[in-house]
C-alpha cells in the first residue's frame, strides 16, 4: 500500500442521509439529493464521504436497524441510485465509505424471523437466545445502551435475545462461522459494487463473554449518566476474541485494492489502539474519539495529543474526530468562536481527519421541541440531554424557507438563523466558518507537512496549544489559543522568521515579535517557519 495513500492523506466528510438532501419532498434526504449535492463537496475539498446507513430499515434506530444487508431503503431511493451515486462519486476522484452494521440486526431481518421462529430453526444461533436465569428473568444483568435491560423475553420460545440497544435490534453470534461468512458476503457485496472502504459500526461490541458473566457494577456512576453507565461494560464488550472477528472482515477487504476499514469504538486510549490489531491485521481506522469527550483546555488537549502519538503502534496510522451524529455539535460544545480553533486542530493534527456535515457551517445548540423528537434514546430516557436529533438537524443550503433541504417538512426543525447559516450566503462572505474550513482544507492539500508530515510538540500551557508539522526541509508552526484572551507564544529556538499562512480569525494578522507570536483571542494560526 502507496506510503501516502487516500484515507491517510485525505480527509473524511460524514454525510447522515436523512439530514442531507431530500430530492422528493418528503422532508427526508435521499440518495439522489446527495448526488445533487456533490458539488457542494468537490468546492470544499474533501476526498471521501461516508454514509451513515441507507438500507432497508424500520428506521426503530434510523437505519442502524437493517432489515436488508444489501438493499436501499425506499426512503432513501434504489441500488439504481445507489449505483449512479458512486459512479459521480468516483467521476469527481473521490471515495465512498458505507457503513456496516454486523453487531446487530433488525428484528425484522429475515434471519432474526426465522431465528425466533423455533428453538430447532437453524437460524436460532444466528443470535444470542438464553434461557431465563434460575429464579426467572433476564440471563444476566447486562444493560441496554439506550436504557432498560440489554434482554428481551420471546414468550413463544421461551427464551430471552440479548441486544445491545433497543430490542428492535437483536445482537447476532459472531462466533457462529455462519454469521461470519454470511456478512463477509455482505462486505464483498458492496466491494464488488465499488464501495472504497467501511465504516464498521460499534466494532468493539461484536464478542461478548462466552459465559455471559454479569458486568460489575461501575462505582463512578451518577444519576445524571446514562442507564448503561450503572455497569461497567468488561463482560459484554471489549472480549480479546473481537480481534479475530476483526482481522477476517479485514481478509476480506485485502481480496480487495486500497480499501479502507474504520471501526466505530468508544475506549480509553489503551484499549483503543489495541484495534489496529496484531502486525496491524485489524482497523486502519480504530475511530478517535478522545477530543469529542475531552475538556476543551489547551493542556489537557496537548497531553491527549502527546499520549496518542505515543500509544499508535508502529506503522498504525492516526486519525481525529471532532463530532458525529451521535454526538453534541463541536460547535454548542465549545461556542462559537472556538470552534474555529477546533477546525484548525483538526485539519492540521497529523492522522485522517473525519468532519460531519454541518459542522462547516458552525451549526451549533439546536432545540427540539418535545413533539418534535425522533430519536429512540431520547424517548427512553427523556430529557436528560442524550437525545441525538440536535446533530442530526438538515444541512441547510440557502436562505429558501426549508433552507434548500426539501421542498416538504423537514423531519427535524432547522437552525433559526437558517436564513444566514446557509451554504449559500457563507460560500461569499469570506470571514465565515464556511470559507474557513475550505481554506484549511485547501492548505492541508498544499501541504505535505500537514497531511503526512511528522507532529512534533512545541509549547503548551493553560492557554496555548502550538505544535509543529514537519515534512523534507518543511517547518509549519499551528498555535492554537484555546482562551477569549490574548496570549503569547514563543517561537521554536533558533527560527529565523515566520510567515502567517492562514489565521482563523476573519481579518487582520497576528503580530509577530522577535521570538514571540502574539496570538488574539480564540485565534489559530498556521506559520511557515524559517
Ligand atoms: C452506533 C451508531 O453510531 C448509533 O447511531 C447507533 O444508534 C448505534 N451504534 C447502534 O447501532
Amino acid at each position: 500500500m502507496p506510503e501516502n495513500t487516500w484515507w491517510k492523506r485525505g480527509i473524511v466528510y460524514q454525510i447522515y442521509p436523512r439530514s442531507f438532501q431530500d430530492s422528493n419532498g418528503d422532508g427526508i434526504g435521499d440518495l439522489e439529493g446527495i448526488r445533487r449535492r456533490l458539488d457542494h463537496l468537490a468546492w470544499l475539498g474533501v476526498d471521501a464521504v461516508w454514509l451513515s446507513p441507507f438500507y432497508p430499515s424500520p428506521m426503530a434506530d434510523f437505519g442502524y436497524d437493517v432489515a436488508d444487508y444489501c438493499g436501499v431503503d425506499p426512503i432513501f431511493g434504489s441500488l439504481d441510485d445507489f449505483d449512479r451515486l458512486i459512479g459521480e462519486v468516483h467521476g469527481r476522484g473521490l471515495k465512498l465509505i458505507v457503513d456496516f452494521v454486523p453487531n446487530h440486526t433488525s428484528d425484522q431481518h429475515e434471519w432474526f424471523r426465522e431465528s425466533r421462529s423455533s428453538r430447532d430453526n437453524p437460524k436460532r444461533d444466528w443470535y444470542i437466545w438464553h434461557d431465563p436465569a434460575p429464579g426467572g428473568g433476564p440471563p444476566n444483568n447486562w444493560n441496554s445502551n439506550f436504557g432498560g435491560p440489554g434482554w428481551t423475553f420471546d414468550e413463544a420460545t421461551g427464551q430471552y435475545y440479548y441486544h445491545a440497544f433497543l430490542k428492535e435490534q437483536p445482537d447476532l453470534n459472531w462466533r457462529n462461522p455462519k454469521v461470519r461468512a454470511a456478512m463477509h458476503d455482505v462486505l464483498r457485496f458492496w466491494l464488488r459494487r465499488g464501495v472504497d472502504g467501511f465504516r464498521v459500526d460499534v466494532i468493539w461490541h461484536l464478542m461478548k463473554d462466552e459465559g455471559f458473566r454479569d458486568n460489575p457494577p461501575n462505582p463512578a456512576y451518577q444519576a445524571d449518566q446514562p442507564d448503561i453507565n450503572r455497569t461497567l461494560q468488561i463482560h459484554s464488550t471489549d472480549q480479546p476474541e473481537v480481534h479475530g472477528v476483526i482481522a477476517g472482515m479485514r481478509r476480506v477487504l485485502d481480496e480487495f485494492d486500497d480499501r479502507v476499514l474504520i471501526g466505530e469504538i468508544y475506549l480509553p486510549l489503551d484499549r483503543l489502539v489495541t484495534y489496529y490489531g496484531e502486525n496491524l491485521s485489524g482497523a486502519h481506522l480504530p475511530f478517535n474519539f478522545q477530543l469529542i469527550h475531552m475538556a476543551w483546555r489547551a493542556g489537557d488537549i496537548a497531553a491527549l495529543v502527546e499520549e496518542y502519538e505515543g500509544a499508535i503502534p508502529p506503522g498504525g496510522w492516526p486519525n481525529w474526530v471532532l463530532g458525529n451524529h451521535d454526538q453534541t455539535r463541536i460547535a454548542a460544545r465549545v461556542g462559537e468562536a472556538q470552534a474555529r480553533v477546533a477546525a484548525m486542530l483538526l485539519l492540521t493534527l497529523r492522522g485522517t481527519p473525519t468532519m460531519y456535515y454541518g459542522d462547516e457551517l458552525g451549526i451549533g445548540r439546536v432545540e427540539i421541541p418535545p413533539d418534535a423528537v425522533q430519536d429512540p434514546w431520547e424517548r427512553n430516557e427523556p430529557g436528560l440531554g442524550f437525545g441525538r436529533d440536535p446533530q442530526r438537524t438538515p444541512m441547510q443550503w440557502d436562505d429558501s424557507p426549508s433552507a434548500g433541504f426539501t421542498t416538504g417538512r423537514p423531519w427535524l426543525p432547522l437552525t433559526p438563523d437558517h436564513g444566514t447559516r446557509n451554504v449559500a450566503a457563507m460560500r461569499e462572505d469570506p470571514g465565515s466558518i464556511l470559507t474557513l474550513y475550505r481554506r484549511l482544507i485547501e492548505l492541508r492539500r498544499r501541504h505535505l507537512a500537514l497531511s503526512v508530515g511528522d507532529y512534533v510538540g512545541a509549547h503548551a500551557d493553560g492557554q496555548v496549544f502550538a505544535y509543529e508539522r514537519r515534512f523534507g526541509q518543511e517547518r509549519l508552526l499551528v498555535a492554537l489559543n484555546f482562551s477569549h484572551a490574548a496570549q503569547t507564544v514563543p517561537l521554536p529556538e533558533g527560527v529565523a522568521g515566520a510567515q502567517v499562512l492562514l489565521s482563523t480569525l476573519a481579518s487582520g494578522e497576528p503580530a509577530i515579535h522577535g521570538q514571540e507570536l502574539a496570538l488574539r483571542p480564540d485565534e489559530g494560526v498556521v506559520l511557515a517557519l524559517d
